[in-house]
């Protein structure tokens, strides 16, 4: 295993790496006040670096964060680009205004929904499969020319989640049967299961280009993305840490995340991006800023899911994906 886990804020990361960011491109979803993406985008500009693109579903969200990195590093370009991650139509319309940036350097998937009550993106799919899984995908196959443009340490970071250890894709019914067999928590854990296993498949045929391919988990941190928890959910899952371990879906025990910050769940991105000692684990899934492939059950390690995922992905996107 490449590093120890470790949780470590932002800025101890980018004191050691934060060099390799400066007069970099990079876009980052889900930038909001209070998110990992914005935390995340702050934390970025610290670097220099020549061009951020937030995105998000509507300027305001993207205003405060603009404002801060206004104060404190007005050297920085940000451009706003508005995309619904739940809506093709509408990542394919982001993607082409992309039409006058050369290359970007790092693509950070940071957005995400978290156990919403049964709906279906724009295009008809589940919200948590569509906005945490099939957006990125179709986003990495618009955006990979310019990815590729800007050379080998070039990075794609996908956010998942410990959840993952409970989840499987549902190939059969991703669309839960029109809701008839939606459970909020198994549809999370099942998104992030896609997002891992996208990223291992993309991660093995991006490997030579070397560009850095990686998910995360990013730790547990308090954020809007608990909005549709219900409420006493906090007080519960620490009623849960004192029952002991969880099991997976191989029955391997794993513990609860204990709660961070969001400079801490920020970092393991940031770590993906730049840290070269992980270079070679392209592909991997990272968790306290280190490779925890470890982690990952039967499922996800199960090769032809991922060409499973991936053919059902370009199906669900209309997009073939070639690589
Ligand atoms: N926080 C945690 O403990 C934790 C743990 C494990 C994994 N994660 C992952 O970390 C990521 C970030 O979560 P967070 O904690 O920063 O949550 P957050 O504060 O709720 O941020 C999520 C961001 O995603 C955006 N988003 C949601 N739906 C969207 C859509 N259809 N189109 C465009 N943007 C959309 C939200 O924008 P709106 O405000 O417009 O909805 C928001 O800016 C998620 O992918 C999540 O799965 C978080």
């Amino acid at each position: 295993m490449a590093n120890s886990p470790q949780i470590l804020r932002s800025e101890v990361i980018m004191e050691k790496y934060g060099k390799k960011v400066a007069g970099k491109t990079i876009l980052i979803t889900g930038v909001s006040d209070d998110s990992i993406g914005g935390e995340l985008a702050m934390q970025l500009s610290a670097a220099n670096p020549k061009l951020l693109i937030l995105s998000a579903r509507s300027e305001s969200k993207v205003a405060g964060i603009r404002a801060k990195i206004h104060a404190t590093a007005p050297e920085v370009q940000i451009r706003f680009l508005n995309m619904d991650l739940g809506d093709f139509a509408s990542i394919r319309k982001a993607a082409a205004e992309l039409d006058d940036v050369s290359h970007i350097d790092h693509l950070l998937f940071i957005a995400g929904v978290m156990f919403p009550p049964y709906s279906k993106t724009k295009d008809g799919f589940e919200s948590q499969l569509g906005i945490n899984y099939l957006a990125n995908f179709l986003l990495v196959k618009l955006l990979l020319p310019k990815v590729r443009a800007a050379g080998p340490e070039a990075s794609i970071v996908v956010m998942a989640s410990s959840m993952v250890r409970l989840g499987k894709v549902e190939f059969e019914d991703y669309n839960y049967s029109d809701g008839k067999t939606y459970d909020p928590r198994a549809a999370y854990s099942s998104s992030n299961a896609a997002r891992v296993m996208f990223v291992k498949r993309l991660g093995e045929k991006l490997k030579s280009d070397g560009i850095r391919v990686f998910s995360i988990d990013p730790g547990a941190v308090q954020t809007g993305l608990q909005r549709h928890c219900p409420p006493g959910f906090i007080d519960q899952v620490e009623e849960m840490k004192k029952a002991g371990p969880m099991s997976d879906l191989d029955g391997k025990p794993y513990p609860f995340p204990p709660w961070t910050s969001t400079s801490e769940g920020a970092a393991t991105v940031i770590t993906g991006m730049v840290d070269p000692t992980i270079a070679e684990y392209c592909g991997s899934y990272l968790n306290q800023n280190a490779v925890a492939d470890h982690e990952l059950h039967t499922h996800i390690n199960d090769k032809d899911n991922w060409a499973r995922l991936w053919e059902l992905s370009e199906r669900l996107t209309g997009e073939k994906f070639s690589l």
